[in-house]
């Protein structure tokens, strides 16, 4: 495992029970498919399942890895070899957090974002310059088109219109953005999921970042961009107080 193979996931766990925990499982399956890890889906969810059931915090998450295990040559072609499976619970409130400060960044990781790897290091790189700049997370784009963030989708309203990055090798399929877009078509709201540029966000009246861990939370400020950004937003509201009602009441 020294080279980053191995793939990830976070389970949300409210009240003593696990949330869209069959989405996870299809992601965690679908992350093990892609880069060719052989594991028992069958076992990660029993893993996943006696954490929840011995864990004593009513609320936290689930944190789920699986690497391709020991590799004893330090070579880069795959050998036969167990893998690895590692998890714990973390103790953490889903309560509402507060407007996030977000630095804009080039999205300079590899070109399978749509796998959930425990290869981060272009996050990790890129959030912690954004920390020496007060900034809790980062907006990336790929020569100009907007991706996602460090650690969540986004979403941003332009003329009373919510838009989001569509899918792609780029973006990771956030099961929170899945359950966000189902609120905005049931509430009947407009949307749109396409590709979009920094000259969206210069127009944009808000932008929210969704993940398991946030819910779904707004932007405050860009730190190196221009917006007419306004922290009241009428449509956000709507999303949020839907999403908190559905999942977490
Ligand atoms: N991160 N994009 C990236 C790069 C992420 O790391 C995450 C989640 C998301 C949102 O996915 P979801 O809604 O399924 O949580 C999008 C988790 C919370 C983490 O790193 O622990």
């Amino acid at each position: 495992f020294q080279a980053e193979d191995g793939i990830r996931d976070s389970v949300a766990s409210r009240g003593l029970g696990d949330v869209y925990k069959r989405q996870h499982l299809d992601r965690l399956k679908y992350s093990l498919n892609e880069t060719k890890i052989s594991c028992s889906i069958e076992d990660c969810k029993t893993e996943i399942e006696k954490l929840l059931s011995e864990s004593k915090s009513e609320d936290g998450y689930i944190y789920y890895q699986v690497s391709r295990g020991v590799d004893s040559k330090r070579s880069h072609f795959f050998e036969e070899s167990d893998c690895e499976r590692f998890g714990f619970v973390e103790e953490f409130s889903f309560s509402s957090q507060t407007p996030l400060r977000v630095m804009l960044v080039d999205d300079i990781r590899w070109q399978r974002c749509d796998i959930k790897s425990t290869s981060l290091l272009g996050n990790v790189l890129q959030m912690n310059d954004a920390k020496s700049m007060g900034c809790n997370e980062i907006l990336m784009h790929k020569n100009g088109e907007l991706t996602e963030g460090g650690a969540s989708n986004i979403f941003f309203v332009k003329d009373k219109t919510i838009y989001t990055p569509e899918l792609s090798s780029n973006i990771l399929p956030g099961i929170t953005r899945h359950q966000v877009i189902k609120i905005i078509k049931d509430k009947k709201l407009d949307f749109q999921e396409g590709s979009y540029g920094i000259n969206d966000l210069n127009e944009a009246s808000s932008i929210w970042f969704t993940s398991t861990t946030k819910g779904i939370v707004g932007v405050e400020e860009i730190v190196n961009l221009e917006t007419k950004i306004n922290p009241e937003c009428e449509l956000l509201e709507i999303c949020k107080d839907a999403f908190v009602k559905k999942y977490f009441s």
